[in-house]
């Protein structure tokens, strides 16, 4: 909610979004009720989120909406085949897997949480496999598998998702949970035309994040944020930290701060 503005796009009382550029890793003070920020880092709540859902999506639901909006521009459509979602109970992969399965993809996700798979099938994934029971060795090209890849884990698991790739496969590349390697070989990309597209949330040109904001609020608004958030207290978040660092948590935390 805006207070003041020296800028003539925003007034008081304006109910706004303000992820990305700099904001919570280049600037002190992600946990303040009262910041001042550039305006051009700022989105207009769109219409259909309320501002508590716009912060349970936050950079997170923007990053998925972004990749699933790369990926259409390159030609993904529910009919392409299946779509697989990796690190799934993370907060982008697990946003992921609500827009994609809303919109009528067969999602395929991988986890390494066994506890959750039934979370996830709740989500609308079709299909789960554990992360250990992928060998993620073996042969320069696989048996094809996927139309298109989310993966927010990077290392052997993207080099393994190069390799599984269908002809034309799209492969999303947002994340570095698992690692930053990529070690893989060039016959995906030049024998099944594979393409592998960096999402980059920070520093989106503000025409497509309107756009991807808009979606967000629309056809690509989750049906499950409800199940994916927990809200935390500032005091809370200590105890919070120490789950997350040991792969205790799932989905997105909204910390309230009142
Ligand atoms: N490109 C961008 O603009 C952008 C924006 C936001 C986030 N990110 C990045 O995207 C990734 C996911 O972000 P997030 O907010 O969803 O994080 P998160 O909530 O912490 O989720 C990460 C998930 O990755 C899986 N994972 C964790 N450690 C792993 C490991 N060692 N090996 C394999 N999988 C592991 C876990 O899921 P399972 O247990 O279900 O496998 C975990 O829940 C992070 O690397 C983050 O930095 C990038």
């Amino acid at each position: 909610m805006v207070l003041s503005s020296t800028d003539a796009r925003f007034k008081p009382g304006d109910e706004v979004i303000c992820t990305s550029y700099d904001f919570g890793v280049a600037h002190d003070g992600g946990f303040s009720q009262v910041c001042r920020v550039p305006a051009d880092w700022v989105v207009p709540l769109p219409k259909g989120l309320s501002l508590f859902e716009a912060m349970a999506l936050g950079t997170a639901g923007y990053t998925a909406g972004l990749a699933v909006e790369f990926l259409e521009l390159n030609g993904l459509s529910p009919a392409s085949g299946k779509v697989v979602v990796n690190g799934a109970t993370g907060g982008v992969a697990s946003l992921a897997i609500d827009m994609l399965a809303a919109k009528g993809y067969a999602v395929t996700v991988i986890t390494g949480k066994d506890n959750e798979h039934a979370f996830l099938k709740s989500l609308g994934a079709q299909e789960v496999l554990a992360r250990s029971a992928i060998d993620t060795g073996g042969r320069p090209l696989e048996k094809p598998l996927w139309a298109a890849a989310f993966d927010s884990v990077g290392g052997d698991q993207l080099s393994w998702l190069t390799r599984t790739m269908q002809q034309g496969g799209l492969i999303a590349s947002f994340g570095n949970a698992g690692g930053i390697e990529l070690k893989t070989n060039v016959l995906p990309f030049i024998l099944r035309g594979v393409r592998l597209i960096g999402v980059d949330s920070a520093a989106t040109p503000m025409p497509l994040r309107r756009k991807v904001w808009q979606r967000l609020a629309s056809d690509l608004k989750p049906r499950h944020l409800t199940e994916i958030t927990t809200t935390v207290t500032l005091e809370d978040l200590g105890a919070y930290f120490t789950r997350m660092l040991k792969g205790g948590i799932r989905g997105r935390a909204v910390v309230r701060l009142t």
